[in-house]
This record gives structure tokens, sequence and C-alpha cells, in this order.
């Protein structure tokens, strides 16, 4: 049996995941295993000379490829992402057609449901039939234990290969939608007064559907807007995984290129900020994926506070609800207030000229007004994992978020709420008292409004 392992970490072979392969070539013998650092390799990959090739041979002839990557920003390495996009431009997805796939990704678990997802939708769009996914977290491999159940994922996609198992599809099939939006001249502007608004696209050329919605919603504002094309930025590479970062907050391509200038400057000092982009391959292109990358001079510190945000995609968002759900959650936990998208898919031009323009208007309201919608499950339960893993077993490598997080008491453990937790326990001692449980428990809906009911009640006071 042959299997090609595609290797999304910018450690190439130093990378963590990739051990579950080196133990995988341990316990299977007579599998044949040929690895590609894809990540680390793929401006060179990208030159489309004998590495591409080689790459393309060696799936060609496999029975079966894994993704092997670690988790980074939601998704995978900006280099993969690269990659899955290169293979499409050049309409090389038949090689993949029909072999089966399995997925195997490290990280803190931190939004690695979507990671999977993305990559299950592509292997599935490249026509392969997909296996399943492997997600353990990044010491796991450490644990006797985790490598017995991992042993049992492998045995079964092996077997599933050798006796050539029936899959199902179970992602969408995607329906691309072209546009031809032309947006009209805006008669009404917002005054954005001295607000800073920043406006980032990928790829911005006279004509294409993104640079007609970056320019209907810039002549919607009356005020300054920054606009800014990833394309024409001077970045020199994707993250590295290096973790220089963790100490300080500095990055090793600092000076190198205008990454961390723009960034400090005016990204994390605009007061509202509009991504745009073009849907590649069931997300943003891998530019605008490196630059989520190499945000990560941050590490797991919030760059906002409070920012307003909005989204302008070209493309099938709709269909794409890991997108939103990536973005939510990158915002939520970036402490920005992401208020709204509009992409082009009504086909209508004036529908969508409306639409950015009211995007326009909210956003700006909503940085006069200084709002933050409360945070959902990514924001809430993302910020957790981090204050867990920070606080303790990423701490000596995250120093700089174990002091942020500190100074902004965002280890709020529950157990340091002794009042409540002693309330808790006294409650629990009342509780045991029959007659009395029976007396809460029939009280208990009309218990819970009650301060509810005293703030409405003074709020009706004050307001006859
Ligand atoms: C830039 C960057 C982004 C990351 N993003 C995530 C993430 O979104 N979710 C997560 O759980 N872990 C994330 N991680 C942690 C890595 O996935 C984790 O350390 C992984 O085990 C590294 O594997 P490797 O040694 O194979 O590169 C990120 C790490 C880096 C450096």
């Amino acid at each position: 049996m042959k299997i090609t392992v595609l290797n999304g970490s910018p450690k190439g072979e130093l990378s963590g995941t990739l051990k579950y392969i080196e133990f995988l070539k341990i316990k299977y013998p007579n599998i044949d295993f040929t690895v590609f650092h894809i990540s680390k390799r793929m401006p060179a990959i990208a030159g489309k000379g004998a590495e591409y090739q080689k790459i393309l041979d060696s799936i060609e002839k496999a029975d079966a490829i894994i993704w092997c990557f670690p988790l980074y920003f939601y998704l995978v390495h900006s280099e993969l992402k690269r990659f899955i996009e290169f293979i499409a431009e050049n309409h090389d997805e038949a090689v993949f057609a029909n072999k089966y796939a399995a997925a195997i990704s490290t990280s803190i678990h931190f939004f690695d449901h979507t990671a999977h997802a993305y990559i299950q939708g592509i292997s599935e769009d490249f026509g392969m039939r997909f296996y399943d996914s492997y997600s353990p977290a990044m010491f796991d491999f450490l644990k006797q234990s985790s490598r017995h159940q991992f042993l049992f994922f492998a045995d079964r996609f092996f077997a599933c290969i050798r006796e050539q198992r029936p899959i199902a599809r179970q992602t969408n099939v995607i329906s691309h939608i072209s546009c031809a939006y032309n947006p009209a001249t805006v008669h009404k502007k917002v005054n954005a007064g001295k607000k800073r608004v920043i406006v980032i696209a990928d790829h911005l050329e006279k004509g294409n559907t993104v640079s007609s919605m970056v320019q209907r919603f810039s002549q919607s504002i009356n005020g300054d807007v920054e606009i800014v094309d990833l394309s024409k930025m001077r970045i020199s590479g994707g993250c590295l995984g290096c973790i220089k970062c963790g100490w300080d907050n500095t990055c090793r391509y600092e000076g190198k290129d205008d990454y961390i200038d723009f960034y400090k400057k005016s990204f994390m000092k605009a007061d509202i900020i509009v991504i745009a982009g073009k849907i590649k391959g069931r997300f943003l292109s891998w530019e605008w994926k490196r630059f989520m990358d190499r945000s990560f001079w941050r590490t797991h510190s919030p760059s906002f506070n409070g920012q307003q945000v909005g989204l302008l995609v070209s493309g099938p968002l709709s269909q794409l609800p890991n997108v939103m759900n990536v973005f939510y959650g990158h915002f939520e936990v970036g402490h920005a207030n992401l208020l709204g998208f509009v992409s082009d898919e009504s086909n209508d031009s004036i529908v969508i000229d409306d639409q950015i323009t009211c995007l326009a208007k909210d956003l700006v309201d909503a940085s006069n007004y200084g709002y933050k919608k409360p945070v959902m499950f990514p924001g809430y339960a993302g910020m957790k994992v981090f204050r867990d893993e920070i606080y303790c077993d990423l701490k000596a490598f995250f120093r700089a978020d174990f002091k942020y997080y500190r100074k902004n008491k965002i280890f709020n453990f529950p157990q340091k709420k002794r009042f409540n937790r002693f309330l808790g326990s006294l409650f629990i001692l009342v509780m045991k008292i029959r007659p009395l449980r029976k007396m809460f428990t029939n009280m208990i809906k009309e218990g819970i409004v009650m301060p509810h009911n005293k703030i409405l009640k003074n709020e009706s006071l004050e307001q006859s």
C-alpha cells in the first residue's frame, strides 16, 4: 500500500504532527509512506518545476493521501492553503480523484473542528473518498493511551483502503456563481467624522468584484478611508511557527517586511475595519490566510479594543458557514465586534449597493455608540481554552500572554469566586431538607427572574 503524506507544518521535518506518521512507519513497515513538506517547500513548489511534478506523480501512484498538519488560525497554514489553491489553479485535481484521504492534526483544540471541516470539504471537492479526521492535542502523542487510540484510527483507515470500502460524501457541493457587479454612484454618504476607517483587500484590480465592492464601500463613507491591497504589501513569508514572539511579542520578521509596522500602526489603530476578499477553495485566499497567520506575533492576546468589523466577500459565502464561524471566532477572541457580511451572491448590483451602504452606516453608527455584541460560543469558549493553556502548559512558551492575561484579569477561574461557591454549597445543604427543596422547586421559575423584574420596575418608574 502506498500513502502520500502532505505535511502542512512550516517546520517541515521538525513538525510534532509528523511524529504520528513516523509512528505509523514503525508500526506498519509494509506500508510505503512518502512525505512531502508542503508548507515549508511551497515557495519552491509554486515554481511548478520538478518538485511539483514529483508530488503529483506520488499522489497519482498512491492508494491514499494523509493531510498531516498543525492547526494554524482556524484552518491550515497559509502555505498549505496556497498549495490547495495551486492545485485548483493548475486543474490538477484529477490526480486526487477517488483516492482515500484522512486528516491528522495537532493543536490546542482551538477551532480544530473548522480546520477539519475545511480539509474534508477540499478533499471531497477534489473527488477523494474522505475517511475521517484525527485531532489530538499537541502533547497527546506522549501518552501511551493516546498512541493506542491512534492505532485504531489508522488500522481502520488502512482496512478501508484495502477493502475499498464505500464512503459517502459528507460536505456540500459548492455551486459557484459569477457576478457582474457594477456599483452605482453613491448619493447619500455616511459621515464618519474622525473615525479611522481601513479597508484591506487581497487583490485590487480595476473591474474585479472585490475592487468594485471596496469602491462602493469607500464611496459610501464621508471621511478618510485607507485602502490597503495585500498583494502590494511587502510580506516576506508566512508564519514560521518559531514562536519567538511568545516571549515578548517580537516577530522574527520584524524590520524585514512591512507587516508588523502596518499591523501596529494602521490595523490595530483603526476604529472600523473592513476585510474584503474572494472565496478561493472554501475560504478567502491564501494571502488572507497568511495575513491571519502572521498576526500570531500577538500570540494569544487580543489585538483589538472594540473595533467594528465588516466583511465584503465575493463568492458563495452562504454555502460556507465555516468561513463565518472562523471570522466570528477570530474577531470575538480578538476583542473586535464583527457586525456584518456582504457578499455578491445576489448577483444584483442594486441589492449589493444597498447592502454595502447599509453596512457602512451600521459600522459608523456602531462605532459611535461603542457597540459590543455579547460574544457567542466561539469567543467565549475560545478564551477559556487560551486561558487554561497560558496558565499552565504553554506558560513557559508564551510569557507575553501570561503577563497580559494576569494584568487584564483573564485568569478568571471559577475557583476564585469563593463567595458564589460557598453560596452554592450552602444551597445544596438547604435543599437536602425535603420540605425546603419542595418550596424552592416550586419557586424556581419566579425566583430566577425576580432581580430582572426589579430592574424592569425601576426602568418603568424612571420612564414615567
Ligand atoms: C501561527 C500559529 C497559529 C496557530 N493556530 C492554532 C489554532 O488556531 N488552533 C489551535 O488549536 N492551535 C493553533 N496553533 C498551535 C499549533 O497547531 C500546535 O502547536 C501544533 O501542535 C504545532 O504542530 P507542528 O509541530 O506539527 O507544526 C497555532 C500555532 C501557531 C504557531
